[in-house]
């Protein structure tokens, strides 16, 4: 199966961003959006496993010390993966937070913060449709979003893009 490790946003985090959004998402139909409950920030994609590395990623998960109490992220903007060229991945930029992401992704994956920009995907862009450079400015995200556990999910294609099923969770600490 297909595995990857998560910041969980809050239901009022994910709302907002939607409701954000919703203008993008009518001007540009044929991107692929990122359904409302499946909005978050990744951490590390593991990519695809046994069910018994998923079940000890899943073990591995729930008995981690995290030494990062809950935090609130800002969003502001919005960003595109790759740098150059066709954009393939819209998201949102998060500001303030970024070193609290960084350091639980340098946690849970073992791995450099450097090699690491936290974001929030909304929408991914298929071949063949063009996301303007200047996008649309109407539509810009912006706020306040409280983060306070990091998920396993395994990654289920469907046919109006993938399914997010959670395996494990690791609450932060309440500060
Ligand atoms: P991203 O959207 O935050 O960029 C589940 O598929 C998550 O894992 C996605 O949200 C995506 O992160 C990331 N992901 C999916 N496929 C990937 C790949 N081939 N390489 C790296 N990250 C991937």
């Amino acid at each position: 199966m297909r595995i990857f490790t998560a910041l969980a946003l809050s239901a009022e985090g994910q709302d907002l961003l939607y409701r954000q959004t919703e203008h993008l998402r009518e001007v540009f139909p044929r991107l692929k959006w990122v359904e409302k409950d499946s909005l978050h920030i990744t951490l590390e994609f593991i990519g695809e496993v046994s069910d018994k590395a998923a079940a000890a990623a899943a073990a591995a998960l729930e008995s981690a010390v995290l030494d990062i109490p809950s935090f609130t992220i800002t969003v502001r903007g919005r960003g595109t993966f790759p740098r150059k060229g066709q954009a393939r991945v819209v998201y949102a930029r998060i500001r303030e937070g970024q070193q609290e992401c960084k350091r639980i992704y340098s946690e849970v994956s073992g791995r450099r913060e450097r090699e690491y920009l936290p974001h929030i995907t909304l929408a991914r862009v298929r071949r063949g449709v063009r996301w303007p450079s200047s996008g649309d400015n109407r539509s810009v995200p912006s706020g306040t979003v409280s983060v306070d556990r990091v998920v396993l999910f395994q990654s289920l294609p469907g046919p109006s893009g993938a399914r997010y099923v959670k395996l494990a969770e690791k609450k932060l600490k309440t500060s």
